[in-house]
């Protein structure tokens, strides 16, 4: 099947020396919580992962305290519910695969936290495939729950476009276009799929000052060294 390669843009933390655009993560994860998580599970990034990028721990407790969490068995090898805290991972929409099927035409909604890496061009794709829905081409036939879209190999798939203009309503205020809420959800993906991004960009140019610091003496040591050989 013919597909289209979703073109490159010039994300912010695309170069070597620049961080995830923070603000731009806490607006996603906005766009997550409110849109994407009623389909979609993120099993691998916990409330308190975001302290480090997007909230204060009195605002993710809050967050979390508003869901629900099954936890046990207690003394009595009963299960329970609490609310969630700071630790809990983020909530799952589905008790499990299948009732995620049943509720979606059979298509399974994967887990998105590490969508971002399961094709090749990772947030240009999942840019792409947000703001990309189109009619169906001439000659196209779509059946029932599935949507026309040229960057998903394939292009039928199963999701229906999930975003519109004025969907999320950002708490900073910035304008909530649907490819905005697109490149915020982006960029938060892209966080959560490598939450120590910025840590390891630090710690790289770090090596890479303490070497060039490193490299000078070493130049000045090795002349005086040869000085006395013609
Ligand atoms: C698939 C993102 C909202 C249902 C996907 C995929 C991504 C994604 C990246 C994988 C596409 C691929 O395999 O290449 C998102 C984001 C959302 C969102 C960022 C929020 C902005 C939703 C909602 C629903 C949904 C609200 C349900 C009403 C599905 C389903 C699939 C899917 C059923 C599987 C499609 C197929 O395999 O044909 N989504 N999604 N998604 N999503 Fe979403």
């Amino acid at each position: 099947d013919d597909f289209v390669q979703p073109p490159a843009y010039p994300w912010n933390h695309r170069f070597p020396w620049q961080s995830f655009d923070h603000a731009s993560i806490r607006r996603g994860h906005q766009v997550y919580t409110q849109v994407c998580s009623t389909c979609h599970s993120l099993n691998l990034i916990s409330y308190r992962h975001l302290a480090d990028v997007a909230y204060t721990p009195d605002e993710l407790k809050a967050m979390a305290g508003e869901t629900m969490v099954q936890d046990g068995p207690d003394s009595e090898g009963d299960m329970y519910e609490r609310k969630g805290l700071i630790t809990d991972f983020h909530p799952k929409p589905y008790e499990n695969a299948n009732a995620a099927r049943f509720s979606n035409n059979g298509a399974l909604p994967p887990d998105l936290s590490l969508v971002i890496k399961a094709r090749g061009r990772h947030e240009d794709y999942v840019f792409s495939l947000l703001t990309g829905y189109v009619e169906p081409p001439a000659g196209v036939k779509i059946v029932s729950g599935q949507y026309f879209n040229p960057y998903f190999p394939g292009t039928k798939i199963a999701m229906a476009p999930p975003l519109s203009n004025g969907m999320v309503e950002f708490d900073d205020g910035t304008e909530n276009s649907m490819s905005q809420m697109s490149k915020d959800v982006s960029t938060f993906l892209a966080w959560a799929s490598e939450p120590e991004h910025d840590e390891r960009k630090k710690l790289g140019m770090k090596i890479i000052l303490g070497l060039g610091l490193i490299a000078l003496p070493m130049f000045y040591w090795k002349r005086l060294k040869w000085s006395t050989i013609k």
